[in-house]
């Protein structure tokens, strides 16, 4: 089979600001909470009329730019996404003309926060094929306009924001590969963490709106614990499959939800502190754009390096669960 490297990687924030002392004024909470209870002290939130294509492409363009191919090169696009800019076409579609790109083969994946670890994981069988060369996947989602500002259990964990990789049969140097990648689901917790209006149950109307059945509805203290527990086993389970501990690891990126999960899951793996990357702090818990983000923050900034062994691993409503282990 042949080896699948990522070529490029790009992320794309919107400029707006929103400070914990946002939610001090429209819900009973603290800064101090928020921070002490999540690490959060600010996140990013898209200005009204704006919608997931307008992050997810620049976040794109500059990942293809980084490859050093051009968008008429993917034969391949897939946005992991739970907030498309509409029902139907998809979003992957939207973004694909928007790239001007005519051959590829354009979905999204639905899969919550690991939306960016599914849609990896399905790119890397599309490529090992030989069928498709370049891919492009994106981890996007605007949570802004899916809270509820009148719960503060949820409202202020969320943020906005878009990063993208482009994988492909060769990085030039041949320093670098996907190793492996794992998924898991388990349906029967899915009442734990949802959005249940909106879709065909709970079509638009204006009785699912005054009952609020459009925002996100968390049992919050017992997703935390299915999130902990999952994490450490899939990423366990990639290590394993490939024969490294966790002292091989050079950066560990977990999905960005609470800094109290993903230090739990650190400590449980092993891993230390410093070789875990952080950015939740800066945009909260942007679901399947918290991974893709960091990674390219740290890959720009130089933390990371060619050659860096590194493990990914995420959480999310579903429930599903998964890691990714590949060396840049
Ligand atoms: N400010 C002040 N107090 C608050 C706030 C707030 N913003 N939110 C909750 N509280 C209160 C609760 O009302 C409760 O008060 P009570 O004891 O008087 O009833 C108290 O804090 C403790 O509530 P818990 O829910 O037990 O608080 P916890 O420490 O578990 O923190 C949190 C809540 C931050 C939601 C945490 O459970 C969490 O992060 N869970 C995981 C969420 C997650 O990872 N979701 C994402 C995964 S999937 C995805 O990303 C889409």
């Amino acid at each position: 089979m042949r080896k699948i490297y990522i070529v490029g990687t790009g992320s794309f924030s919107p400029e707006r600001v929103v400070p914990n002392s946002y939610f001090e004024k429209i819900v009973d909470t603290t800064n101090e909470w928020i921070i002490t209870r999540t690490g959060i002290k600010e996140r990013r939130m898209i200005m009204p009329g704006e919608a997931l294509s307008d992050l997810a492409t620049p976040a794109a363009q500059r990942a293809i730019e980084m490859a050093g191919i051009s968008p008429e090169d993917l034969d391949l696009i897939i946005v992991g996404t739970s907030t498309p800019d509409m029902l139907s076409p998809s979003s992957a579609c939207i973004i694909q003309h928007k790239l001007k790109n005519k051959k590829a083969a354009a979905f999204d994946v639905n899969a919550a926060c690991p939306g960016f670890i599914y849609g990896l994981s399905i790119a890397e069988k599309f490529i090992q094929d030989g069928s498709h060369e370049y891919g492009l996947v994106i981890g996007s989602e605007i949570v802004s306009n899916r809270i509820d500002y009148e719960d503060r259990s949820t409202c202020v964990l969320f943020g906005d924001g878009a990063g993208a990789v482009v994988l492909g049969p060769s990085n030039g140097n041949g320093n670098g590969e996907i190793l492996s990648s794992h998924l898991h689901s388990d349906g029967s917790l899915w009442e734990l963490l949802n959005v249940p209006g909106g879709g065909s149950r709970k079509p638009p109307s204006h009785d699912m709106l005054n009952q609020r059945l459009h925002v996100v509805k968390m049992k919050g203290n017992e997703v935390f614990k299915h999130a902990v527990l999952a994490m450490v086993d899939v990423a366990i389970e990639a290590m394993e499959k490939n024969g490294v501990s966790s002292e091989d690891i050079d950066w560990f990126i977990p999905h960005q939800a609470n800094i109290r999960i993903m230090e739990t899951v650190a400590k449980r793996l092993g891993i230390p502190g410093e070789k875990m990357i952080v950015t939740i702090h800066k945009y909260g818990n942007t679901s399947a754009a918290s991974i893709p983000v960091a990674l390219d923050e740290k890959v720009r900034s130089g933390k990371i390096k060619r050659g860096d062994l590194i493990l990914m691993a995420s959480f999310g409503a579903g429930f599903v669960w998964g890691a990714v282990l590949f060396r840049f």
